[in-house]
C-alpha cells in the first residue's frame, strides 16, 4: 500500500485521531506530559515493555521503547489500532476510572471489548491479558512538525 500522509495541525493534545493505511485504522495520539508521564507508571504492568517479541510489524528502531514514537516528537503515539489477540478494534479508555472494569489504578490507555485486553497509553499490552502482542507501530516519518508520513 501507499504512504499516507496526515495533517496533524489540528489536533489538540490529548486528542487522537484515526486514519486509514492499507485498509487498517492507524491512531495518531497527542499525549499529554501527564499521558506520557503515566508510562513510566506501567512499566512493570505491561507484558512486554520494550517490545522484544517478534511482532508481524517490528517497531521501528528510532522509537523510543518506552514511549514508542519519534525521539523529536515523543507525544505522538502512532500505532495501529487492531488487537493482537483475535483481531478486534480497541476503543480508546483515556480517561482514570472511566469504565467500571478497569483496575483503580488506571492511568489511561486502550480497551478491547473482545476479550478484554488492555493497552496502556503507547500501545503496549498489560500482563495476563489474552492479547499476545503490543499494538504494531508501523514505521513513520514528520515530514513537517504538523505532517506525518505513514508508511
Ligand atoms: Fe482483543 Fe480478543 S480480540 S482481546
Amino acid at each position: 500500500g501507499a504512504p499516507v500522509e496526515v495533517d496533524i495541525s489540528a489536533l489538540k493534545s490529548g486528542e487522537m485521531t484515526t486514519v486509514e493505511w492499507r485498509g487498517k485504522p492507524v491512531w495518531i495520539l497527542k499525549r499529554t506530559p501527564e499521558m506520557l508521564a503515566s508510562l513510566a507508571k506501567t512499566e512493570d504492568k505491561v507484558a512486554d515493555p520494550q517490545s522484544n517479541k517478534p511482532y508481524t510489524m517490528d517497531m521501528p528502531e528510532y522509537c523510543d521503547k518506552q514511549s514508542r514514537s519519534r525521539k523529536e516528537h515523543p507525544e505522538i503515539l502512532v500505532t495501529v489500532g487492531i488487537c493482537s489477540h483475535l483481531g478486534c478494534s480497541p476503543s480508546s479508555k483515556f480517561q482514570a476510572g472511566a469504565q467500571a472494569s478497569l483496575p483503580d489504578d488506571w492511568q489511561g490507555g486502550f480497551l478491547c471489548p473482545c476479550h478484554g485486553s488492555t493497552f496502556d497509553l503507547a500501545g503496549r499490552v498489560f500482563k495476563n491479558k489474552p492479547a499476545p502482542q503490543n499494538l504494531d507501530v508501523p514505521r513513520h516519518m514528520f515530514l513537517s512538525d504538523t505532517k506525518i508520513l505513514i508508511g
